[in-house]
Order: C-alpha cells, then sequence, then structure tokens
C-alpha cells in the first residue's frame, strides 16, 4: 500500500503549491516511486510540476461513453485500457489527472471503475501526493478511499483557520479513514499570533510558510515551482515541515 498524502484547504490557500513541493521534497530525499494526482476539477498541479498532460480521466471516460467498444472486447477492460492514457509518467514521478465533472454533478464514469482503477495503480506506488479542491469532492465520492495524512492549508487570518478547522471536520464525517490531520498556515514566518485560534481549531500546526516573492512570480510567469532554487523561502521552509513528518 502506498502512503496517501491530500492536501485541502480553501481556495487560494496554497495547496497546489504545497502538493508541488511535496512532491518536490519526496523527488530529491528519493523516498520511492510517487504519484501525484491532481483531483481538482480545475487542474493545475501539472503546471506548478511543469508536465504537459494528454489527457484526465475524466475526458477518457466521457469519450469511452460515446464511442464503441471494440468488437471482442469487455466495456470494462477496454475502459481499464484507456485509463492508462491518463497517466503521465517522468523521471522522477508519475502524475494523474482527474479533471471536472462533464455537465451539472456529471462525472461521466462510474466510480467503481475508476476506484479499481487507482487500486491497481496503488501497487505501482511508496507516495500518492493528493491535490484537492475544497470540497474534496473525489473523496467524498470515495474513489479516494483513504488518506493517511491530511494537510490542511490556512491563510494567515483567523478566519481562515477556523474554514480549516471546519474543513477538517466535515474530512472526517466523509467516513473515510483519515491518519494523520496537520494545519500549515501560508504567507506568514510565525503563527505565534493565531495561537488561540490554532488551539481551538483541533488541527496540530505543522509549521508555516513564509510569503515567497521569488514563488510568486514563477507562477506569474507560468514557470515551474519544481525549477525554484533549493534556498528560495518556500522550498526550504516546506522542506522542514516534510522533513517533520517522517515519512
Ligand atoms: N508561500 C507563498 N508565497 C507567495 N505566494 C504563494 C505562496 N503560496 C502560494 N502562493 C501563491 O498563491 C496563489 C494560490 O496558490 P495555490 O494555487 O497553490 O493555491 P490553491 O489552494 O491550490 O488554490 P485553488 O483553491 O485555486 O486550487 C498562487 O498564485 C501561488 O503562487
Ligand atoms: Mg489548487
Amino acid at each position: 500500500m502506498s502512503k496517501h498524502i491530500a492536501l485541502a484547504g480553501k481556495g487560494g490557500t496554497g495547496k497546489t503549491t504545497l502538493a508541488a513541493l511535496l512532491v518536490r521534497y519526496l523527488v530529491e530525499s528519493k523516498k520511492g516511486a510517487i504519484l501525484a494526482v491532481d483531483a481538482d476539477f480545475n487542474s493545475t498541479l501539472n503546471e506548478a510540476l511543469g508536465v504537459q498532460v494528454e489527457d484526465t480521466i475524466s475526458n477518457i471516460l466521457a469519450d469511452v461513453k460515446k464511442n464503441n467498444v471494440p468488437t471482442g472486447m469487455t466495456k470494462d477492460v477496454f475502459i481499464e485500457l484507456k485509463l492508462h492514457q491518463a497517466l503521465t509518467e517522468t523521471r522522477d514521478y508519475d502524475l494523474l489527472v482527474m479533471g471536472g465533472p462533464h455537465g451539472p454533478g456529471c462525472y461521466c464514469f462510474p466510480s467503481e471503475i475508476l476506484k479499481r482503477h487507482l487500486d491497481s495503480l496503488e501497487h505501482n506506488y511508496d507516495y500518492m501526493v493528493i491535490d484537492n479542491e475544497a470540497g474534496m469532492e473525489h473523496i467524498s465520492r470515495k474513489t479516494i478511499e483513504n488518506i493517511d495524512i491530511l494537510l490542511v492549508v490556512s491563510d494567515a487570518t483567523a478566519k481562515g483557520v477556523r474554514t480549516a478547522s471546519r474543513i477538517h471536520d466535515l474530512a472526517k464525517t466523509l467516513k473515510i479513514a483519515i491518519g494523520d490531520a496537520y494545519l500549515i498556515i501560508t504567507r506568514i514566518a510565525d503563527a505565534s499570533p493565531l495561537e488561540s485560534e490554532i488551539a481551538a481549531s483541533g488541527l496540530k500546526l505543522l509549521g508555516t510558510v513564509p510569503n515567497d516573492p521569488v514563488l510568486a512570480d514563477y507562477d506569474l510567469q507560468g514557470k515551474a515551482l519544481l525549477d525554484l532554487p533549493g534556498d528560495s523561502i518556500a522550498v526550504s521552509a516546506s522542506r522542514k515541515l516534510y522533513e517533520k513528518l517522517r515519512f
């Protein structure tokens, strides 16, 4: 079984940034085979990582629905074959982009098949880094079934920490197994002004990632975060946080 590390949090807090920096950390510390999973409708993890993606799972499944299954092949086998096309392989890690719903609330895929596909991929990796959207749609649909480490990302405000706490509470009601849950606060160096809010949140503070103008500039120019200098503020701060998780 691979270790599942999922990032959750309200929009724009830094989930995708921290997911990409986690992939970078795992690659650099040679921890094992990594699958990055973009479970956000509005996929951006590939850009943060700097890879081109051919197709998303949900596009492929919508296509399969329209097209005829070749004779001599069952639909399930055909779907599974096609699903492999959604895997982007790089030298250091692989990336799977789930994609968004086609039409309101319609994912156009049988979640059982997707779940089976993810289960079969599972054996090939030591780590799955899952970048979510705020509602954690794929997790609530149980296409991703268990999370070993949930990292809830918050901005540096009391309101943000309260929202992070609610997102954690929501995750607990989804009846998926969650191992450890931690809070990460972004764009702040020192979280002490938020101390009482953090204590009330029920989340353990893993640490903070200060504002990094170089990272913001990379993002602005559409440059990959994996190419950020190793001593840049966000890279070093995230490395310190991830070291604490003792993968
Ligand atoms: N530590 C940081 N320093 C400076 N800018 C940051 C930092 N972390 C994130 N950002 C910037 O904040 C913006 C939002 O970050 P990101 O896309 O990672 O958030 P997100 O939570 O994934 O957003 P969404 O909910 O839209 O998926 C980006 O422009 C990113 O470059
Ligand atoms: Mg994101």
